[in-house]
Order: C-alpha cells, then sequence, then structure tokens
C-alpha cells in the first residue's frame, strides 16, 4: 500500500508503463476498479482527459507530468478519495468543486433531488426553495438548474463550505438565484418556503471509525456525526420545519439506512407528516418527503 514503485518515476516511462504501474500500485492498496482510477490519474497529472490517455498510450511523460503522478498515486494509495484529489465531484450532472469542509456529493442523494422534482407539478413556478446543511450546494443547485424561476438558499454551518457552495452557483451560472448563509439549520429563518431539502449528518458517533478510510478520514465530521444514535439533526430540524414550510410545502430528507420510521416519529413530533417515501438505486429507503398534511 505505498506508491514507491511510482514515487520515483523514470522520465522515459510511456503512458501506458504508467497507467500499468499505477493499476498495480492502486490493486495492492486494495482500490476498486485500479485501473479506471490508475487512467483518471494519469489524466490529472497530464492535464488531459481521458481520451488524451487513451488515445495516446506510447506518449513520453515529461519528469513534471511523472512527478505529479507519483504523487497522486501515492495519494490514493494512501485511501484519499479520487474526488479530493481532483476537486471535484459531478453530481446530477453538473460539476461541483469540493473543499475541506465539503462532504463529497454521493449517488445517493440525487434520490432527494428525484423525489422533489417528483412533487412539483409546475416546473416554471416561482418557488422558494431552502437547502439545510448545503456542503457544496450541490442539492440547491441541481434543483434550481431544473427550475427556471425559482430562488433558493443554502444554508452550513461551516464558512468554507457556504464559500464553496457560494463559489459553485457562480461557476454553474445561478448565483443571482441562490443565496449562501452560515447557521445553524433554520435557527436564524423567519420566512416560509416552498421546498426545503436537507441531508444532515446521520451516521452514528461510535460507526464512523468502520466507514472506509475515504470517508472516515476525509469527510468532514461535521457531515458525518450524526451523535449517538445518528439521529441527532433530525431532532433540531423537527422543532423548525413545521414553522418554516409554506402551506402546500414539501419538505425532503436524506435518510440513512434503516432511519426512516425512527425519522418520521421525530418530524411528527414536530406536526409534519409523511407523504412518501423514495428508494435510492440500491433500493434503500432514502428520502422522506413530509408535509403538513
Ligand atoms: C451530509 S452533509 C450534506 C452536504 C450536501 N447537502 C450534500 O448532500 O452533499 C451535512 C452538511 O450539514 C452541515 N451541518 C452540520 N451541522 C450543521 C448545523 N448545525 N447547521 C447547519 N449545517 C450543518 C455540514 O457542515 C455538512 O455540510
Amino acid at each position: 500500500m505505498n506508491g514507491g514503485a511510482v514515487a520515483t518515476p523514470s522520465p522515459a516511462t510511456t503512458v501506458g508503463d504508467a497507467v500499468a504501474a499505477a493499476s498495480a500500485i492502486l490493486a495492492a492498496a486494495e482500490i476498486e476498479e485500479p485501473r479506471r482510477e490508475a487512467r483518471l490519474l494519469v489524466a490529472t497529472a497530464l492535464a488531459t482527459d481521458l481520451a488524451g490517455v487513451l488515445g495516446y498510450p506510447e506518449r513520453r511523460l515529461e519528469p513534471a507530468e511523472a512527478t505529479r503522478l507519483a504523487g497522486l498515486v501515492a495519494r490514493r494509495a494512501a485511501r484519499e478519495p479520487a474526488a479530493r484529489l481532483l476537486g471535484r465531484r459531478e453530481f446530477w450532472s453538473l460539476d461541483f468543486a469540493l473543499s475541506p469542509e465539503t462532504l463529497v456529493p454521493r449517488p445517493d442523494s440525487e434520490s432527494v433531488v428525484e423525489a422533489a422534482l417528483s412533487e412539483i407539478s409546475d416546473r416554471a413556478a416561482a418557488l422558494r426553495l431552502l437547502d439545510l446543511g448545503t456542503g457544496t450546494g450541490c442539492l440547491l443547485l441541481a434543483l434550481l438548474g431544473e427550475l427556471p424561476a425559482a430562488t433558493g438558499v443554502g444554508i452550513d454551518i461551516a464558512a468554507g463550505a457556504a464559500a464553496t457552495a457560494r463559489g459553485n452557483a457562480r461557476a454553474l451560472g445561478l448565483a443571482d438565484r441562490a443565496g449562501f448563509i452560515v447557521g445553524s439549520w433554520a435557527a436564524a429563518i423567519t420566512g416560509e418556503f416552498d421546498i426545503i431539502v436537507a441531508n444532515p449528518p446521520y451516521i452514528a458517533t461510535g460507526a464512523i471509525a468502520a466507514l472506509e478510510p475515504e470517508v472516515a478520514c476525509h469527510d468532514p465530521s461535521l457531515a458525518l456525526d450524526g451523535g449517538s444514535d445518528g439521529l441527532a439533526a433530525y431532532r433540531v430540524l423537527a422543532y423548525d420545519l413545521s414553522r418554516i414550510l409554506a402551506p402546500g410545502g414539501r419538505v425532503f430528507v436524506e435518510l440513512g439506512e434503516g432511519q426512516a420510521e425512527a425519522v418520521e416519529a421525530i418530524m411528527g413530533a414536530g406536526g409534519l407528516r409523511r407523504r412518501s417515501l423514495h428508494r435510492d438505486l440500491g433500493g434503500i429507503a432514502r428520502c422522506l418527503v413530509l408535509w403538513h398534511g
């Protein structure tokens, strides 16, 4: 699990050889799909895309490229996620920049976007959106991209996350309809919203150390740690959601595996009723939809 073989790369290495050597190191580090990841790292080191790797196996690496590649492979072999190495991640077919204070957006969270869109009958309406625990802003910005007249606010307690989300809104051309603020859940919110999305931290504190190192060591604990039973953030959210949900509005909360019943009960005590439950591609109940009922 070390990057020794590429730590001192020969400048004469070809692209094809570099992919093979990187792939062997990643395989030894038990990285899934090592060849695919190796190609991605070579492309990053060469500042090209996959076509620039696959189409030119005989091209020789410049010394600076080989040094860059050695660094990337060593970091990946030490289980730093590829998205962190690249500093970006695709979500809902949009490109999101990351920072140390943001979670890497997960494909499972696209269930929240899908559920929200499935509940909106008029996508041209001037809906007011709120994203609690916005991170990169991926949920809010994916929705704003689909709802041309909507406006939204994203909140995060991590100032670095709010700043990253703001940058992502600018890069996606959505900054005129999205505002980002630093705060704790909905405590400072006074208005009403038609669509509220939230993907709170929901891992039980004691379970975090057992997660893959890519998650446990590289995602911020503020984005993971849901307290002793994983449900602490839902309890806080339940106090406020009913107050800030507009009549006829909907709340979409992401769930950890097996949490649907407990979260429904917590939200029920806060005054909101279950409207539906959406499963992710793995069949896990991932998004609970709530309303005034
Ligand atoms: C699981 S991450 C979700 C990030 C993003 N919405 C996504 O789906 O990828 C949870 C987010 O909640 C934020 N957070 C944690 N505690 C918070 C609080 N008290 N108030 C607001 N945001 C909080 C974290 O900083 C993190 O960005």
